[in-house]
Protein backbone atom coordinates (compact mmCIF):
# COMPACT_ATOMS: atom_id res chain seq x y z
CA UNK A 1 0.00 0.00 0.00
CA UNK A 2 1.37 3.55 -0.93
CA UNK A 3 1.80 6.45 1.69
CA UNK A 4 -1.35 8.28 1.55
CA UNK A 5 -0.48 11.68 0.91
CA UNK A 6 -3.08 14.85 0.98
CA UNK A 7 -3.30 16.27 -1.69
CA UNK A 8 -3.15 20.11 -1.94
CA UNK A 9 -5.29 21.26 -4.75
CA UNK A 10 -4.92 24.73 -5.56
CA UNK A 11 -8.31 25.99 -6.97
CA UNK A 12 -7.43 26.30 -10.60
CA UNK A 13 -9.43 29.38 -11.83
CA UNK A 14 -9.25 30.09 -14.96
CA UNK A 15 -7.92 33.85 -14.76
CA UNK A 16 -5.32 32.78 -12.25
CA UNK A 17 -3.69 29.88 -14.80
CA UNK A 18 -1.66 30.74 -17.83
CA UNK A 19 -1.99 27.15 -19.69
CA UNK A 20 -3.75 24.04 -18.72
CA UNK A 21 -1.47 20.78 -17.99
CA UNK A 22 -1.66 17.89 -20.07
CA UNK A 23 0.23 14.89 -19.21
CA UNK A 24 0.90 12.12 -21.26
CA UNK A 25 2.29 8.75 -19.45
CA UNK A 26 3.29 6.03 -22.44
CA UNK A 27 5.96 4.15 -23.17
CA UNK A 28 5.59 4.81 -26.92
CA UNK A 29 7.94 7.98 -27.43
CA UNK A 30 5.79 8.11 -30.99
CA UNK A 31 2.34 8.46 -28.69
CA UNK A 32 4.10 11.24 -27.36
CA UNK A 33 5.10 12.96 -30.39
CA UNK A 34 1.46 12.55 -31.87
CA UNK A 35 -0.49 13.84 -29.50
CA UNK A 36 1.31 17.50 -28.75
CA UNK A 37 1.38 17.38 -32.42
CA UNK A 38 -2.32 17.23 -32.60
CA UNK A 39 -2.83 19.27 -30.01
CA UNK A 40 -0.61 21.72 -30.67
CA UNK A 41 -2.97 24.83 -31.26
CA UNK A 42 -5.64 23.55 -28.46
CA UNK A 43 -6.79 26.28 -26.26
CA UNK A 44 -9.76 26.60 -23.83
CA UNK A 45 -11.15 29.41 -22.06
CA UNK A 46 -8.29 31.08 -24.66
CA UNK A 47 -5.36 29.46 -22.19
CA UNK A 48 -3.36 26.59 -24.06
CA UNK A 49 -1.81 23.51 -23.45
CA UNK A 50 1.33 22.43 -20.80
CA UNK A 51 2.62 19.03 -21.71
CA UNK A 52 4.32 17.39 -18.81
CA UNK A 53 5.51 13.79 -20.53
CA UNK A 54 6.31 10.44 -18.51
CA UNK A 55 7.45 7.13 -19.85
CA UNK A 56 6.74 4.82 -16.71
CA UNK A 57 4.03 4.73 -14.30
CA UNK A 58 6.62 5.34 -11.85
CA UNK A 59 7.73 8.25 -13.43
CA UNK A 60 4.02 9.79 -13.77
CA UNK A 61 4.04 9.40 -9.76
CA UNK A 62 6.78 11.98 -9.84
CA UNK A 63 5.23 14.05 -12.36
CA UNK A 64 2.00 14.31 -10.72
CA UNK A 65 3.31 15.17 -7.47
CA UNK A 66 5.40 17.69 -8.61
CA UNK A 67 1.90 19.16 -10.62
CA UNK A 68 -0.80 18.36 -8.68
CA UNK A 69 -2.71 21.00 -10.73
CA UNK A 70 -2.45 18.84 -13.84
CA UNK A 71 -5.85 19.09 -15.48
CA UNK A 72 -5.97 16.18 -17.53
CA UNK A 73 -4.26 12.76 -18.14
CA UNK A 74 -4.05 10.62 -21.56
CA UNK A 75 -3.06 7.27 -19.68
CA UNK A 76 -1.13 3.74 -21.61
CA UNK A 77 -2.31 0.79 -19.43
CA UNK A 78 0.39 -1.46 -20.50
CA UNK A 79 4.30 -0.06 -19.70
CA UNK A 80 6.68 -1.27 -17.42
CA UNK A 81 3.87 -3.96 -15.86
CA UNK A 82 0.83 -5.02 -17.60
CA UNK A 83 -1.32 -2.83 -15.13
CA UNK A 84 1.17 0.17 -14.40
CA UNK A 85 -1.43 2.48 -15.88
CA UNK A 86 -4.17 0.72 -13.87
CA UNK A 87 -1.86 0.68 -10.56
CA UNK A 88 -0.87 4.68 -11.68
CA UNK A 89 -4.74 5.70 -11.20
CA UNK A 90 -5.10 3.80 -8.14
CA UNK A 91 -2.21 6.11 -6.53
CA UNK A 92 -3.55 9.34 -7.98
CA UNK A 93 -7.09 8.45 -6.43
CA UNK A 94 -6.14 6.82 -3.50
CA UNK A 95 -3.02 7.84 -2.51
CA UNK A 96 -2.90 11.57 -3.51
CA UNK A 97 -6.24 12.04 -2.59
CA UNK A 98 -6.73 13.80 -6.64
CA UNK A 99 -10.38 13.41 -7.44
CA UNK A 100 -10.23 16.29 -9.66
CA UNK A 101 -7.60 15.42 -12.56
CA UNK A 102 -9.52 14.17 -15.61
CA UNK A 103 -8.37 10.88 -16.31
CA UNK A 104 -8.09 9.40 -20.33
CA UNK A 105 -7.20 5.93 -20.65
CA UNK A 106 -5.45 4.96 -23.96
CA UNK A 107 -5.17 1.35 -24.88
CA UNK A 108 -3.33 -0.40 -27.56
CA UNK A 109 -4.50 -4.16 -26.00
CA UNK A 110 -8.42 -3.20 -25.05
CA UNK A 111 -7.98 -7.31 -24.10
CA UNK A 112 -6.22 -6.55 -21.27
CA UNK A 113 -8.09 -3.86 -19.60
CA UNK A 114 -12.02 -3.70 -20.49
CA UNK A 115 -13.75 -0.63 -20.63
CA UNK A 116 -16.95 -1.27 -18.06
CA UNK A 117 -14.81 -2.74 -15.38
CA UNK A 118 -11.78 -0.34 -15.44
CA UNK A 119 -14.12 2.59 -15.48
CA UNK A 120 -16.20 0.84 -12.59
CA UNK A 121 -13.26 0.12 -10.23
CA UNK A 122 -10.55 2.49 -11.25
CA UNK A 123 -12.72 5.93 -11.54
CA UNK A 124 -11.13 6.94 -14.81
CA UNK A 125 -13.11 9.29 -16.84
CA UNK A 126 -12.91 7.84 -20.25
CA UNK A 127 -11.57 5.59 -22.11
CA UNK A 128 -10.50 5.00 -25.33
CA UNK A 129 -8.71 2.68 -27.34
CA UNK A 130 -5.75 4.07 -29.56
CA UNK A 131 -6.88 2.72 -32.43
CA UNK A 132 -10.48 4.81 -32.43
CA UNK A 133 -8.62 8.18 -31.03
CA UNK A 134 -8.65 10.38 -34.50
CA UNK A 135 -7.38 13.31 -33.85
CA UNK A 136 -10.71 15.11 -34.08
CA UNK A 137 -11.58 12.65 -31.53
CA UNK A 138 -8.86 13.20 -28.98
CA UNK A 139 -9.13 16.96 -29.19
CA UNK A 140 -13.13 16.73 -28.38
CA UNK A 141 -12.23 13.98 -25.08
CA UNK A 142 -9.49 16.34 -23.85
CA UNK A 143 -12.01 19.49 -24.21
CA UNK A 144 -14.87 17.46 -22.62
CA UNK A 145 -12.39 16.91 -19.71
CA UNK A 146 -11.18 20.18 -19.64
CA UNK A 147 -14.11 21.52 -19.17
CA UNK A 148 -15.52 19.00 -16.25
CA UNK A 149 -11.80 20.08 -14.66
CA UNK A 150 -12.43 23.36 -14.88
CA UNK A 151 -16.14 23.23 -13.14
CA UNK A 152 -14.78 20.60 -10.72
CA UNK A 153 -11.98 23.28 -9.63
CA UNK A 154 -14.58 25.71 -9.21
CA UNK A 155 -16.63 23.75 -6.82
CA UNK A 156 -13.94 22.96 -4.95
CA UNK A 157 -12.52 26.59 -4.63
CA UNK A 158 -16.37 27.55 -3.48
CA UNK A 159 -15.87 24.19 -1.14
CA UNK A 160 -12.86 26.12 0.48
CA UNK A 161 -14.18 29.40 0.58
CA UNK A 162 -17.22 27.56 2.49
CA UNK A 163 -15.18 26.26 4.98
CA UNK A 164 -12.64 29.30 5.25
CA UNK A 165 -15.86 31.69 6.22
CA UNK A 166 -16.95 28.36 8.24
CA UNK A 167 -13.98 28.73 10.37
CA UNK A 168 -13.99 32.45 10.90
CA UNK A 169 -17.45 32.15 11.90
CA UNK A 170 -16.49 29.36 14.47
CA UNK A 171 -13.68 31.72 15.64
CA UNK A 172 -15.84 34.90 15.85
CA UNK A 173 -18.75 32.34 17.89
CA UNK A 174 -15.78 31.38 19.94
CA UNK A 175 -14.27 35.31 20.69
CA UNK A 176 -18.17 36.35 21.40
CA UNK A 177 -19.18 33.44 23.70
CA UNK A 178 -15.45 34.17 25.53
CA UNK A 179 -16.25 38.61 25.35
CA UNK A 180 -19.99 37.20 26.84
CA UNK A 181 -18.73 34.93 29.66
CA UNK A 182 -16.35 37.88 30.78
CA UNK A 183 -18.94 40.98 30.83
CA UNK A 184 -20.99 37.95 32.81
CA UNK A 185 -18.03 37.47 35.50
CA UNK A 186 -17.36 41.21 35.35
CA UNK A 187 -21.29 41.31 35.90
CA UNK A 188 -21.14 38.94 38.71
CA UNK A 189 -18.39 40.75 40.58
CA UNK A 190 -20.30 44.41 40.20
CA UNK A 191 -23.34 42.76 41.96
CA UNK A 192 -21.65 41.21 44.36
CA UNK A 193 -19.48 44.41 45.25
CA UNK A 194 -22.77 46.64 45.12
CA UNK A 195 -24.66 44.19 47.45
CA UNK A 196 -21.65 44.55 49.60
CA UNK A 197 -21.96 47.74 49.86
CA UNK A 198 -25.30 48.06 50.63
CA UNK A 199 -24.64 46.34 53.99
CA UNK A 200 -21.80 49.16 54.19
CA UNK A 201 -24.26 52.35 53.71
CA UNK A 202 -26.66 50.27 56.18
CA UNK A 203 -23.94 50.39 58.34
CA UNK A 204 -22.83 53.91 58.09
CA UNK A 205 -26.35 55.15 58.05
CA UNK A 206 -27.04 53.65 60.97
CA UNK A 207 -23.56 55.06 62.61
CA UNK A 208 -24.49 58.92 61.09
CA UNK A 209 -27.87 58.46 63.75
CA UNK A 210 -25.99 57.60 66.88
CA UNK A 211 -23.86 60.01 65.80
CA UNK A 212 -26.36 62.83 65.83
CA UNK A 213 -27.62 61.89 68.78
CA UNK A 214 -24.29 61.69 70.96
CA UNK A 215 -24.21 65.67 69.03
CA UNK A 216 -27.17 66.43 70.32
CA UNK A 217 -26.57 65.77 74.05
CA UNK A 218 -23.11 67.45 73.82
CA UNK A 219 -25.44 70.62 73.10
CA UNK A 220 -27.54 69.62 75.96
CA UNK A 221 -24.67 69.22 78.43
CA UNK A 222 -23.32 72.81 76.81
CA UNK A 223 -26.31 74.53 77.18
CA UNK A 224 -27.18 73.28 80.77
CA UNK A 225 -23.58 73.66 81.89
CA UNK A 226 -23.90 77.57 80.60
CA UNK A 227 -27.20 78.05 81.75
CA UNK A 228 -26.62 77.12 85.15
CA UNK A 229 -22.57 78.39 85.52
CA UNK A 230 -23.43 81.46 84.36
CA UNK A 231 -26.50 81.95 86.91
CA UNK A 232 -24.23 81.33 89.43
CA UNK A 233 -21.49 83.94 89.06
CA UNK A 234 -23.91 86.36 88.54
CA UNK A 235 -25.63 85.50 91.40
CA UNK A 236 -21.98 85.18 93.66
CA UNK A 237 -20.60 89.02 92.56
CA UNK A 238 -24.35 90.06 94.06
CA UNK A 239 -23.90 87.68 96.84
CA UNK A 240 -20.23 89.60 97.71
CA UNK A 241 -21.96 92.37 98.37
CA UNK A 242 -25.09 91.20 99.82
CA UNK A 243 -22.98 89.83 102.46
CA UNK A 244 -22.34 92.98 103.61
CA UNK A 245 -25.22 94.80 103.29
CA UNK A 246 -27.34 92.30 104.94
CA UNK A 247 -25.72 88.74 105.97
CA UNK A 248 -29.00 87.05 106.70
CA UNK A 249 -30.61 87.45 103.64
CA UNK A 250 -27.25 86.50 102.31
CA UNK A 251 -27.67 83.38 103.62
CA UNK A 252 -30.76 82.70 102.36
CA UNK A 253 -29.15 83.51 98.56
CA UNK A 254 -26.58 81.63 99.34
CA UNK A 255 -28.92 78.42 100.08
CA UNK A 256 -30.39 78.97 96.61
CA UNK A 257 -27.57 79.10 94.68
CA UNK A 258 -26.52 75.59 95.98
CA UNK A 259 -29.51 74.18 95.07
CA UNK A 260 -29.66 75.91 91.56
CA UNK A 261 -25.45 74.48 91.24
CA UNK A 262 -26.74 71.18 92.64
CA UNK A 263 -30.20 70.70 90.18
CA UNK A 264 -27.85 71.49 86.95
CA UNK A 265 -24.88 69.68 88.08
CA UNK A 266 -27.76 66.36 88.12
CA UNK A 267 -29.43 67.33 84.80
CA UNK A 268 -25.77 67.13 83.66
CA UNK A 269 -24.99 63.43 85.55
CA UNK A 270 -28.07 62.52 83.63
CA UNK A 271 -27.00 63.37 80.38
CA UNK A 272 -23.72 62.64 80.27
CA UNK A 273 -25.11 59.20 81.51
CA UNK A 274 -27.21 59.00 78.45
CA UNK A 275 -24.13 59.34 76.78
CA UNK A 276 -22.13 56.98 78.52
CA UNK A 277 -25.19 54.14 77.98
CA UNK A 278 -25.46 54.74 74.57
CA UNK A 279 -21.89 55.05 73.51
CA UNK A 280 -21.28 51.60 75.55
CA UNK A 281 -24.26 50.48 73.19
CA UNK A 282 -23.15 51.88 69.91
CA UNK A 283 -21.59 49.57 67.68
CA UNK A 284 -24.01 49.17 64.85
CA UNK A 285 -26.26 46.31 66.29
CA UNK A 286 -27.35 43.78 63.68
CA UNK A 287 -31.07 44.10 64.46
CA UNK A 288 -30.63 47.86 64.06
CA UNK A 289 -29.32 47.22 60.64
CA UNK A 290 -32.34 45.04 60.03
CA UNK A 291 -34.59 47.32 61.15
CA UNK A 292 -33.13 50.03 58.54
CA UNK A 293 -33.22 47.85 55.74
CA UNK A 294 -37.08 47.10 56.65
CA UNK A 295 -38.04 50.78 56.71
CA UNK A 296 -36.22 51.88 54.14
CA UNK A 297 -37.46 49.19 51.69
CA UNK A 298 -41.17 50.15 53.10
CA UNK A 299 -40.65 53.72 52.65
CA UNK A 300 -38.80 53.50 49.32
CA UNK A 301 -40.75 51.09 47.72
CA UNK A 302 -44.45 51.07 48.72
CA UNK A 303 -44.34 47.86 50.56
CA UNK A 304 -45.20 46.95 54.10
CA UNK A 305 -43.09 44.58 55.64
CA UNK A 306 -44.50 42.31 58.81
CA UNK A 307 -41.76 41.96 60.99
CA UNK A 308 -41.12 39.43 64.50
CA UNK A 309 -37.64 39.00 65.53
CA UNK A 310 -37.22 37.58 68.75
CA UNK A 311 -34.31 36.81 71.25
CA UNK A 312 -32.95 39.89 69.50
CA UNK A 313 -29.93 39.86 72.36
CA UNK A 314 -29.14 36.77 70.91
CA UNK A 315 -29.20 37.28 67.49
CA UNK A 316 -26.29 40.06 68.50
CA UNK A 317 -24.14 37.37 69.23
CA UNK A 318 -23.96 35.52 66.34
CA UNK A 319 -20.78 36.02 63.94
CA UNK A 320 -20.53 38.97 61.46
CA UNK A 321 -20.10 36.89 58.42
CA UNK A 322 -23.93 35.25 59.65
CA UNK A 323 -25.57 38.23 60.03
CA UNK A 324 -24.08 39.17 56.95
CA UNK A 325 -25.30 36.19 55.22
CA UNK A 326 -29.19 36.92 56.48
CA UNK A 327 -29.16 40.53 55.97
CA UNK A 328 -28.35 39.76 51.67
CA UNK A 329 -30.37 37.04 52.28
CA UNK A 330 -33.50 39.32 53.60
CA UNK A 331 -32.32 41.82 50.99
CA UNK A 332 -32.27 39.49 48.19
CA UNK A 333 -35.40 38.49 49.55
CA UNK A 334 -37.02 41.63 49.18
CA UNK A 335 -35.72 42.86 45.73
CA UNK A 336 -37.00 39.06 44.10
CA UNK A 337 -40.42 39.72 46.08
CA UNK A 338 -41.11 43.27 44.77
CA UNK A 339 -39.03 42.74 41.39
CA UNK A 340 -40.36 39.33 40.20
CA UNK A 341 -43.06 38.85 42.09
CA UNK A 342 -44.61 41.94 41.90
CA UNK A 343 -45.37 41.85 45.95
CA UNK A 344 -46.99 44.86 48.23
CA UNK A 345 -46.46 42.80 51.02
CA UNK A 346 -44.02 40.37 53.21
CA UNK A 347 -43.88 38.51 56.41
CA UNK A 348 -40.47 38.49 57.92
CA UNK A 349 -39.08 36.27 60.65
CA UNK A 350 -35.92 36.07 61.68
CA UNK A 351 -35.21 33.67 65.35
CA UNK A 352 -32.54 32.32 66.81
CA UNK A 353 -32.88 29.66 69.48
CA UNK A 354 -31.86 26.68 70.66
CA UNK A 355 -28.54 26.51 68.26
CA UNK A 356 -30.92 27.29 65.55
CA UNK A 357 -30.92 30.68 63.14
CA UNK A 358 -34.59 30.53 61.22
CA UNK A 359 -35.18 32.88 58.60
CA UNK A 360 -38.61 33.12 56.82
CA UNK A 361 -39.43 35.18 54.41
CA UNK A 362 -42.98 35.41 52.61
CA UNK A 363 -44.78 37.31 50.11
CA UNK A 364 -48.07 38.02 48.41
CA UNK A 365 -46.39 38.18 45.19
CA UNK A 366 -47.29 36.21 41.99
CA UNK A 367 -45.28 33.51 42.21
CA UNK A 368 -43.95 30.82 39.67
CA UNK A 369 -43.83 27.39 39.57
CA UNK A 370 -40.92 27.99 37.22
CA UNK A 371 -37.59 28.69 38.88
CA UNK A 372 -34.60 28.78 37.30
CA UNK A 373 -31.73 30.19 40.03
CA UNK A 374 -29.68 33.26 38.95
CA UNK A 375 -26.73 34.82 40.78
CA UNK A 376 -29.30 35.88 43.99
CA UNK A 377 -30.17 32.60 44.98
CA UNK A 378 -27.36 30.76 43.81
CA UNK A 379 -25.37 32.75 45.92
CA UNK A 380 -27.95 32.39 49.01
CA UNK A 381 -27.87 28.64 48.90
CA UNK A 382 -23.74 28.28 48.28
CA UNK A 383 -22.96 30.02 51.37
CA UNK A 384 -25.85 28.69 53.23
CA UNK A 385 -24.47 25.04 52.96
CA UNK A 386 -21.30 26.61 53.95
CA UNK A 387 -22.86 26.77 57.16
CA UNK A 388 -24.53 23.15 57.15
CA UNK A 389 -27.66 24.94 56.52
CA UNK A 390 -31.09 24.36 54.80
CA UNK A 391 -32.02 26.66 52.04
CA UNK A 392 -35.78 26.39 50.33
CA UNK A 393 -37.59 28.65 47.94
CA UNK A 394 -40.77 27.78 47.62
CA UNK A 395 -43.08 29.62 45.11
CA UNK A 396 -46.47 28.81 43.68
CA UNK A 397 -48.61 30.81 41.14
CA UNK A 398 -51.19 33.06 42.64
CA UNK A 399 -49.88 31.63 46.26
CA UNK A 400 -46.47 34.12 46.51
CA UNK A 401 -43.29 32.66 47.68
CA UNK A 402 -41.64 31.75 51.04
CA UNK A 403 -37.66 31.83 51.40
CA UNK A 404 -36.83 30.05 54.03
CA UNK A 405 -33.17 29.41 55.66
CA UNK A 406 -32.19 26.86 58.37
CA UNK A 407 -28.68 27.20 60.18
CA UNK A 408 -27.70 25.46 63.01
CA UNK A 409 -25.52 27.41 64.86
CA UNK A 410 -24.06 26.43 68.27
CA UNK A 411 -21.94 29.64 70.15
CA UNK A 412 -20.24 28.29 72.67
CA UNK A 413 -19.00 25.09 70.87
CA UNK A 414 -16.92 24.57 67.80
CA UNK A 415 -18.53 25.99 64.81
CA UNK A 416 -19.33 23.91 61.43
CA UNK A 417 -16.39 26.26 60.25
CA UNK A 418 -14.13 25.05 62.81
CA UNK A 419 -13.95 28.80 64.45
CA UNK A 420 -14.50 29.01 67.99
CA UNK A 421 -18.08 30.93 68.29
CA UNK A 422 -17.02 32.87 71.43
CA UNK A 423 -13.64 33.52 69.93
CA UNK A 424 -15.11 35.06 66.77
CA UNK A 425 -17.64 37.14 68.68
CA UNK A 426 -15.48 39.41 70.60
CA UNK A 427 -13.08 39.61 67.51
CA UNK A 428 -16.18 40.51 64.74
CA UNK A 429 -18.05 42.70 66.74
CA UNK A 430 -18.87 45.55 64.80
CA UNK A 431 -17.70 48.78 65.33
CA UNK A 432 -17.69 47.97 69.19
CA UNK A 433 -16.77 51.29 71.03
N1 LIG B 1 -40.30 36.26 45.21
C1 LIG B 1 -40.33 35.78 43.97
N2 LIG B 1 -41.48 35.78 43.25
C2 LIG B 1 -41.52 35.28 42.00
N3 LIG B 1 -40.46 34.76 41.36
C3 LIG B 1 -39.28 34.73 42.00
C4 LIG B 1 -39.16 35.25 43.34
N4 LIG B 1 -37.87 35.07 43.74
C5 LIG B 1 -37.25 34.50 42.70
N5 LIG B 1 -38.07 34.29 41.65
C6 LIG B 1 -37.74 33.63 40.38
O1 LIG B 1 -36.51 32.96 40.55
C7 LIG B 1 -35.56 33.42 39.61
C8 LIG B 1 -34.17 33.38 40.22
O2 LIG B 1 -33.98 34.37 41.19
P1 LIG B 1 -32.50 34.89 41.47
O3 LIG B 1 -32.54 35.86 42.56
O4 LIG B 1 -31.64 33.68 41.66
O5 LIG B 1 -32.08 35.56 40.11
P2 LIG B 1 -32.58 36.95 39.48
O6 LIG B 1 -33.28 37.74 40.53
O7 LIG B 1 -33.31 36.65 38.22
O8 LIG B 1 -31.20 37.67 39.10
P3 LIG B 1 -30.14 38.28 40.14
O9 LIG B 1 -30.55 37.91 41.51
O10 LIG B 1 -28.84 37.66 39.74
O11 LIG B 1 -30.17 39.75 39.92
C9 LIG B 1 -36.05 34.79 39.22
O12 LIG B 1 -35.59 35.15 37.94
C10 LIG B 1 -37.55 34.63 39.26
O13 LIG B 1 -38.02 34.03 38.09
MG1 LIG C 1 -32.47 38.08 42.39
Amino acid sequence: MEPRMEHNLTPSNTQQIEAWKLMIVDDEEEVHQVTKLVLNQFAYEGKPLQFISAYTAQEAQEMIKAHPDTAVILLDVVMEKDDAGLRFVHYVRDAMLNKNVRIILRTGQPGQAPEKRVIQDYDINDYKEKTELTAQKLYSSVYTSLKTYNMMSEIEASKMQLQQYAHALTYVNESLEQKVKIKTQHLEEKNRALRESIWGTMTAMVEVSVLEERTKMAKEIHDIAGHTFTGTIVQCEWLKHLIQEEPEQALLKADQLQNHLRQGLEKIRATVKTVYTNARDSHVEFHRLVRHLLEETERHMHVTIGYKQKNQDELEQLPTDLQKLLFHALQEGLTNGIRHGKSTEFQFKLIYKNGLIDFQLQDNGIGTDHVTYGFGLTMMQEQVEAWNGEFFFQSKPGKGSTLSIVIPYERSATNTRGETATGELNISRMNSS
